[in-house]
């Protein structure tokens, strides 16, 4: 049985949900059906990831059949970086609602703190491949976030790969009217996170665990980049619970109560990696798990190093 985490809302958000992203199109509406026959009620969308449509389908069929009702599912999507400005959001959320087919959504994140220049191309770059910034401001796009809960399209709003100096701009907004429910950000032993995980949660701010498996799907993978499904050491832990390393990946994000959502379009290791609340790692295993921590990063968004809220230059 999956666990929860509260929400500073109030709503539970299940502690292990199905990612979406590089998920094909033709592959994910089985992907998301074999989750929620596999137990999954929490799906990571994104209207970048371009197959919305499709995770849609997945849902909608397996509420015609009975199988679930849409209030036993939390549908998070994110708000792209080009519709950063106050004018495109709700625009871009109802965009997103439509594909899904759903009429509201449990969480909407901010995708990223960096907003591009607005328009079709959802990765505007210059001629040196570095993103065209918009001019909007992160305070501008968080009002029109908490419109969209006023309105009833989204039932929680948060973050994704903000800073905690981010974060605490927000929080010291004037005027703020809903803190942030959820911190999206890049989670795994090699990137453990300690200081911002433990800033969000003193907040109140829940933490989600992007990459848990360290992406290794990702278009910009490199061989001698680190590899944490085949980390010995991993292994090792692993093979003590009768465990893969990809289970043991999950489990470490549920025992310091960050929500975590993998990736598959493969049946057999999205039952798998569901199987993850009848073992626990010791104290010792999890210590050792978090000295395995080298700040290295899947998802560096390399393109917008240059641009004014860029959040990986921060400590934390
Ligand atoms: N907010 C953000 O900026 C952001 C950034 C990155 C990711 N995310 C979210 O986080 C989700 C997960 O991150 P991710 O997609 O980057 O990577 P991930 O979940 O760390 O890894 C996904 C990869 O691992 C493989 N895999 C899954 N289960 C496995 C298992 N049991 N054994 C061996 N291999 C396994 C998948 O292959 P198959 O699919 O072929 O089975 C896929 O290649 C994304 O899909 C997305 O929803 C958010
Ligand atoms: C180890 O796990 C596998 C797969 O879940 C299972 O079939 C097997 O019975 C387990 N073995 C032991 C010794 O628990």
């Amino acid at each position: 049985m999956a666990t929860y985490v509260q929400l500073n809302t109030g709503a539970k958000m299940p502690i292990l949900g199905l990612g979406t992203w590089k998920s094909p199109p033709g592959q994910v509406t089985a992907a998301v059906m074999a989750a929620i026959d596999a137990g999954y009620r929490h799906f990571d969308c994104a209207y970048v990831y371009q197959n919305e449509n499709e995770v849609g389908e997945g849902i909608q069929k397996k509420i015609k059949e009975g199988v679930v009702k849409r209030e036993d599912l939390f549908v998070v999507s994110k708000l792209w970086c080009t519709f950063h400005e106050k004018s495109l959001v709700k625009g871009a959320c109802q965009k997103t609602l439509a594909s899904l087919k759903l009429d509201y959504l449990d969480l909407y994140l901010i995708h990223w703190p960096v907003g591009f220049k607005a328009g079709e191309d959802l990765f505007p770059a210059d001629d040196k491949g570095m993103s065209i910034p918009g001019n909007t401001d992160l305070l501008q796009t968080w009002e029109a976030m908490e419109e969209l809960v006023d309105a009833g399209l989204a039932k929680a709003v948060g973050i994704s790969n903000f800073n905690h100096e981010q974060i605490e701009r927000i929080l010291n907004k004037p005027g703020l009217k809903y803190k942030p429910a959820n911190n999206q950000v890049e989670c795994h032993p090699y990137l453990t996170q300690e200081k911002l995980i433990n800033y969000c949660q003193s907040k109140g701010i829940s933490v989600t665990a992007y990459s848990p498996l360290g992406s290794p799907d990702r278009p910009w993978a490199k061989p001698e980049d680190p590899s944490l499904l085949d980390d010995p050491k991993i292994k090792e832990i692993a093979a003590k619970h009768n465990k893969t390393a990809a289970q043991v990946l999950i489990r470490f994000h549920i025992q310091r109560n960050v929500i975590v959502i993998p990736k598959s379009v493969t049946p057999q290791r999205i039952v798998e990696n569901f199987k993850v609340f009848d073992f626990e790692l010791t104290k010792e295993e999890m210590a050792t798990i978090l000295s395995f921590n080298r700040n290295w990063r899947a998802c560096a968004m390399s393109m917008s190093q240059n641009h004014k809220e860029y959040p990986f230059n921060a400590e934390y």
